[in-house]
């Protein structure tokens, strides 16, 4: 099939790029010029795992193109949509502008029969108002508007892409229907997770994904607070909790709060929606009002762990994206962390593997280091903020010696509290008791 992708950032790079190695022959647009040179360079704009050779294949191969020019979608059978939805300033409704200014742009552009699909995250009749865009511009054409919105993570974004628990499609229309299983066919042998609804709710159903699994997270966040205090370990309530099936494991990982490009402002645009609607959906207000406050709460856990202060201090921050896996840094739980702890007059060292191009516009005042260990150089304390691969395993020996003093701060529970005695660190982990070292006599108390 022939697939215009507008919009080549995290998720039109991602979805353009799997549906050209599905067999698709796919052209990807993005008004960023620079973007498209690059990638027509060979070069990928964004760190994830495996894009990079996906696309390099797709591209020697022939099906899988970019462009900045919105004319070049040509005869596309179907066009998806895949540009930003940031939060509107002022008052945290979608910011639509991106969708609507491309749906104007594409529409007379558009063949007579194409079908238009939002990728985009967007608020429940906005397929609605594409539709009206698109009679008033184009009344001479049969053009289908669908809901299908992407669920993949950033850092896992091929795996997810390509091993979907389901694929929500969101229209009522038996010819789009068709096309769109045509688009996803090669993904599956004989069980399609498609899930065919119409399009308000596959809208929704996006929306209440996110505000469920970002209710899940602060839940856990504050049973964690309660094991702080009751001397419970939140690692294993957590566990016990998602042996049960009903429950399940996963996104019940205490931490800094959560953040990232998609949870914070699809909470916000879901509150937005409800409001606009008469009502009232209590559960998520007060899960994203708690998750504010506990991402920058995590500077007082830095400052008791230093004794009650922080001024003059020196702290290293190890991970300042979202997520491992990304260089994603957008409402990053690091950045309110750090800027607390400047605000509290600590200097923040800073190293991550992927993020530190992306965090230096929004955290000028952090001093950006090249290694975990050299950002740990004279430091009064290590603070864990991102889960990266390479800071499960750290030299502890290695890095007590760097250190001023051998204090570690793990807001996302990666090391063990018997590696942490060993190595004769003070540690202190979220929801679990502190290891709290005597330097002559190794212990651990609360
Ligand atoms: N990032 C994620 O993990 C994720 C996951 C699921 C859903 N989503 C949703 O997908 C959408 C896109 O998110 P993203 O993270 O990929 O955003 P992004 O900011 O990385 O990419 C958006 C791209 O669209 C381009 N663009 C904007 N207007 C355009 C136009 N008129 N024509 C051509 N290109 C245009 C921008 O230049 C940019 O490159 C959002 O609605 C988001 O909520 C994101």
């Amino acid at each position: 099939m022939r697939v215009t992708m507008i919009g080549a950032g995290y998720v039109g790079l991602v979805s353009g790029a799997c549906f050209a190695d599905f067999g698709h022959q796919v052209i990807c647009i993005d008004k960023d010029a620079t973007k498209v040179k690059a990638l027509n360079r060979g070069e990928i704009p964004i760190f994830e795992p495996g894009l990079a050779e996906l696309v390099e294949a797709n591209v020697r191969q022939g099906r899988l193109e970019f462009a900045a020019d919105t004319s070049r979608i040509g005869d596309a059978e179907v066009v998806f949509i895949a540009v930003g939805t940031p939060s509107r300033r002022g008052d945290g409704h979608a910011d639509l502008t991106f969708v609507y200014e491309a749906v104007r742009e594409i529409a007379p552009l558009l063949s007579k029969s194409a079908v238009v699909v939002t990728k985009s995250t967007v608020p429940v009749g906005t397929g609605d108002e594409i539709e009206h865009i698109l009679r008033e511009k184009r009344p001479d054409a049969e053009i289908q508007v669908v809901s299908n919105p992407e669920f993949l993570r950033e850092g896992a974004a091929i795996q997810d892409f390509k091993h979907p628990d389901r694929i929500v499609i969101g229209t009522d229309d038996p010819h789009a229907r068709t096309v769109l299983a045509e688009i996803y066919r090669p993904l599956y042998l004989n069980a399609p997770p498609l899930f065919y609804v119409n399009r308000r709710t596959a809208e929704l159903i996006k929306y209440a994904s996110n505000a469920f699994l970002a209710t899940k997270i602060t839940f856990i966040n504050e049973i964690a607070d309660l094991c702080e205090k009751v001397g419970a370990d939140v690692q294993e309530v957590a566990r016990g909790m998602g042996l049960d099936n009903r429950i399940g494991g996963k996104f019940l990982h205490a931490g800094p709060g959560f953040g990232g490009s998609c949870f914070p402002k699809d909470t916000s645009a879901l509150l937005k929606t409800a409001q606009d609607h008469g009502v009232a959906l209590r559960v998520v207000e007060v899960v994203a009002a708690v998750n504010e406050q506990r991402k920058r709460a995590m500077a007082r856990k830095v400052v008791a762990a230093l004794g009650g202060s922080v001024r003059g201090k020196t702290i290293a921050v190890l991970g300042l994206t979202f997520r491992p896996n990304t260089d994603d840094t957008r409402d990053s739980p690091a950045i309110p962390l750090i800027t607390a702890l400047h605000d509290l007059g600590a200097t923040v060292r800073g190293y991550d593997p992927a993020g530190m191009e992306q965090a230096k516009p929004l955290l000028p005042a952090v001093q950006y280091s090249t290694s975990a260990y050299s950002a740990a150089e004279g430091a009064d304390a290590v603070v864990i903020a991102t889960e990266w691969e390479q800071f499960r395993a750290l030299d502890l020996s290695r890095l007590k010696r760097v250190m001023a003093q051998p204090v570690i701060v793990d807001l996302r529970n990666i090391y063990r509290d018997d590696e942490m005695k060993r190595a004769q660190f003070r540690y202190f982990g979220i929801g679990r008791a502190a290891v709290i070292v005597d330097m002559r006599r190794p212990t651990s108390k609360r």
